[in-house]
């Protein structure tokens, strides 16, 4: 029996609610699998903020080090309090963010699967700057060696995934004190890895593309702000936010949340997609080594989406973020 000792950030809004989706179907795992979870509930966020007066408390950030590796729900307006600091102060470096196609849920294009891994320690989040009433300036801090590190993870990544081509996604003809050294970064890792195509693309043709052309990108390699940007935005191609995983991953830590925030809009409702959360739970297997777990959670999700059944409403269905959670358990 493997045992893990799992951290879980639920968080605000509808943080708590798919957090308790993605803890229910890992829980179905273990009646299956050869497998053990010991969860640990650490607080972050909003509510816990409005509580003792600070967003991220120290037994989180030791919490999350005490533990094999971490599931983060969302945070609402303390995100920059919360997530930014769990990243850069763990050096998660890696961001990692799929996209593809999901069956019978609509999308733009038919033909994409396209892997954002994105910069997650510096860059424009490094929360350098001022402001004054009426002027303010945020720092960008672009380095050798944390490019190269993302560039080399992004080749390793195609390499291991059977994937073709990386895409450099960068704005270097106008940031030149930054994005070129990005951008040299990468062109000097691409060498290492002949058999992958390197290619390179500014940042404002690459979100032209992607809606008009996503079939053309494989994994692209960016800066923190810019992976931001595009990793949204490549969710919309495939159905939104409830559906996209993603990973904060380190050489010792690694934390497993959905791209989506808090959605005050939707809290509370009990409507929340849970998929993007169990997605990313699958994710959290596949780095601890449990393909077989991380593949059954997948194949459970294909299953209910190709049924169509016990969808939430922001995939066209009416079911409860509890109905869809039980469904993919049952799948399982
Ligand atoms: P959001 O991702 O919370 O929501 C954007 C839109 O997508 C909303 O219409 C929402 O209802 C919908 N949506 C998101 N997740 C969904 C799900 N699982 N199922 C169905 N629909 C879903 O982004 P927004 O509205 O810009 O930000 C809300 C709060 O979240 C802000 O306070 C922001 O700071 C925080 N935030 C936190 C993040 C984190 O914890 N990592 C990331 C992004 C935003
Ligand atoms: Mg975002």
């Amino acid at each position: 029996m493997t045992k893990y000792k799992i951290a879980t950030i639920p968080g605000d809004g509808i943080g708590p609610e798919v957090m308790g989706a993605g803890v229910s179907v890992l829980r179905k795992l273990e009646t299956l699998e050869d497998i053990n979870f010991e969860f640990k509930e650490l607080y972050a966020g909003d509510e816990y903020k409005a509580k003792t007066g600070i967003a991220l408390p120290q037994e989180t950030l030791e919490g999350v080090r005490k533990s094999d590796a971490a599931l983060f729900a969302a945070v609402g307006e303390t995100a920059k309090e919360v997530i930014l600091p769990l990243r850069q102060k763990l050096d998660l470096y890696v961001n990692l963010r799929p996209t593809k196609v999901y069956p019978r849920v609509p999308a733009l294009k038919e033909n994409v699967d396209i892997v954002i891994v994105r910069e997650n320690t510096e860059g424009l989040y490094k929360m350098i700057g001022d402001r004054g009433p009426d002027y303010g300036f945020n720092v960008r801090i672009i380095t050798r060696g944390a490019s190269e590190r993302i560039a080399r993870y992004a080749f390793e990544y195609a390499i291991k995934e059977d994937r073709e081509q990386v895409t450099c996604v960068h704005k270097a003809n106008v940031l030149d004190k930054t994005c070129t050294i990005f951008q040299e970064a990468c062109r000097s890792v691409a060498e290492e890895y002949s058999n992958i195509n390197y290619n390179e693309q500014i940042v404002d043709a690459c979100a032209m593309r992607m809606i008009l052309n996503p079939e053309y990108f494989d994994v692209i390699v960016t800066t923190n702000m810019f992976g931001d940007i595009l990793s949204d935005e490549a969710a919309g191609l495939v159905g939104g936010l409830g559906l996209a995983p993603s990973g904060n991953i380190g050489e010792k830590y690694a934390i497993y949340e959905p791209v989506h925030g808090s959605a005050p809009d939707i809290a509370g409702k009990g409507i929340a997609n849970p998929i993007a959360m169990i997605l990313s739970a699958g994710m959290m297997l596949s780095w601890l080594g449990e393909n077989n777990a991380a593949k059954m959670i997948e194949n459970a999700v294909m299953k209910v989406l190709v049924e169509g059944k016990s969808l939430t409403p922001d995939i066209g269905g009416s079911a409860s973020t509890k109905d869809l959670a039980t469904a993919i358990a049952a799948k399982i």
